[in-house]
C-alpha cells in the first residue's frame, strides 16, 4: 500500500513510517526542513503552511492511505502565538484533507485529548469536546476540517506520548529520564490525571487504523490513566532513579501560558474490542520505554 506520513521528523510520524515501512508499504515522510530521522521509506520536505506546496507533494507521492500527525504540538507556545497555531494545526490539516479528498485516499488525523476541558474524564469516543486554550481549540477545528474534506477518516485521539526522542526532541517521557539520570529534582503535577501513550504503541493503532482504512474516532493511547507524580514514581521503579527527585506540584501553582485539563484520560473500550494492535497498561508502556532507551544510548555511545 502506497502510504503518506505527515510529521515524519516527529516522534509519532517517525515510528509510524517505521512501522509501516518494516510490513512492506512503500512510505512517504512530508516533514519540515531537511530529513532528521533514518529509515529506508521516501521524504520530502514539506511545510504545512504551504497550501500549494502541499498539495504537490501529497499528489505527485498519489498515496492510497494518508497518516496526519504533524502538528504544532507545545500548548505554551500555540497560547502566544494563536496565528501560526492556527496555521499549524486547522490550515495545514485543510490542505491535507483536501488532497486526501482530492486522491480518494483514507485519511487518519492524529489528534488529543486536550480536545476535553477536562472536568469529568475519562473520556470515551462519544464524549463531547470542550477545548479551552489554544491548542486545543485548534486541535478541535482540525478534527472538524479533517471530517468535513473526508467524512470518512479516522481521529485518533492520544495522550501524553513518550517514547526514545525522534531527532533529539524532547517528550514528557525523554525529559524525565534525562533530568532523573543526572539527579536532577523534577516537578510534577500531582493534579493531572492522564493516559500517558509509549509512542510505538500509539504508532502501531494508528498504523493499523491506517492499513484498515477505518473511520471514527479512536482513543489511541495508554490504557490506565494516572497521575503524573503515579508516572513519574513508576518510571522511577522501573529505570532505578530515586523516586525522592520528584517533587508534586498542582498545575495551578506552576502559572503556565495554557490552560491544561486536570482529569483528561481516554478509555479505550473500543480500541481494545475492535484493533488488534492493544493499548499498553503503564508497566508494560515503561518496560519498553526502558528497553528503547538502553538501546538508544547505546547506540548514540557506539557513534561517539
Ligand atoms: N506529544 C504529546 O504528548 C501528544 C499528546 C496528545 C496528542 N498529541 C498529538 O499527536 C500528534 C503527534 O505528536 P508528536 O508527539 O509526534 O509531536 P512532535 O514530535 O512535535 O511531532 C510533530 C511534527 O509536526 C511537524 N510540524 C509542525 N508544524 C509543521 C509544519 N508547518 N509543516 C510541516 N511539519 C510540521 C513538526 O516538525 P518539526 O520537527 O520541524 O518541528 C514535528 O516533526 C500531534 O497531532 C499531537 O497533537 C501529542
Amino acid at each position: 500500500m502506497r502510504v503518506l506520513v505527515t510529521g515524519s521528523n516527529g516522534l509519532v510520524g517517525s515510528r509510524v513510517c517505521t512501522l509501516l515501512e518494516a510490513r512492506g508499504h512503500s512510505v512517504m515522510g512530508l516533514g519540515r526542513g531537511p530529513r532528521r530521522t533514518g529509515g529506508g521509506y521516501g521524504y520530502v520536505e514539506c511545510d504545512l503552511t504551504r497550501p500549494q506546496d502541499v498539495a504537490e507533494a501529497i499528489e505527485s507521492a498519489a498515496p492510497e492511505v494518508i497518516l496526519h500527525p504533524a502538528s504544532m504540538t507545545e500548548v505554551d507556545a500555540c497560547e502566544k502565538d494563536p496565528r501560526q497555531a492556527y496555521e499549524a494545526n486547522v490550515n495545514a490539516t485543510a490542505a491535507v484533507a483536501r488532497s486526501a479528498r482530492k486522491l480518494g485516499a483514507h485519511l487518519v488525523h492524529v489528534s488529543t485529548d486536550y480536545v476535553f476541558d477536562g472536568e469529568a474524564g475519562p473520556y470515551d469516543e462519544e464524549a463531547l469536546p470542550n477545548p479551552r486554550g489554544v491548542y486545543a481549540t485548534t486541535k478541535h477545528m482540525a478534527e472538524q476540517v479533517a471530517r468535513i474534506f473526508v467524512p470518512g477518516c479516522a481521529i485518533a485521539r492520544t495522550a501524553v506520548v513518550y517514547g526514545w526522542p525522534a531527532a533529539g526532541r524532547a517528550n514528557f517521557g525523554a525529559w524525565l529520564v534525562g533530568a532523573l539520570e543526572k539527579g536532577q529534582r523534577v516537578n510534577l503535577f500531582e493534579d493531572q490525571f492522564v493516559s500517558a501513550s509509549f509512542a510505538d504503541s500509539v504508532a502501531a493503532m494508528v498504523a493499523e487504523l491506517g492499513e484498515r482504512k477505518l473511520g471514527g474516532i479512536w482513543n489511541t493511547c495508554g490504557a490506565e490513566v494516572v497521575s503524573r507524580v503515579h508516572f513519574g514514581r513508576a518510571l522511577c521503579e522501573v529505570f532505578g532513579f530515586d523516586p525522592a527527585l520528584i517533587n508534586p506540584v498542582r498545575l495551578a501553582d506552576m502559572k503556565l501560558a495554557s490552560p491544561r485539563p486536570l482529569r483528561s484520560g481516554l478509555k479505550v473500550d473500543k480500541v481494545r474490542a475492535r484493533l488488534s494492535a492493544q493499548p499498553l497498561n503503564l508497566a508494560e508502556s515503561l518496560t519498553r520505554f526502558h528497553a528503547t532507551w538502553k538501546a538508544g544510548r547505546g547506540t548514540e555511545e557506539k557513534q561517539s
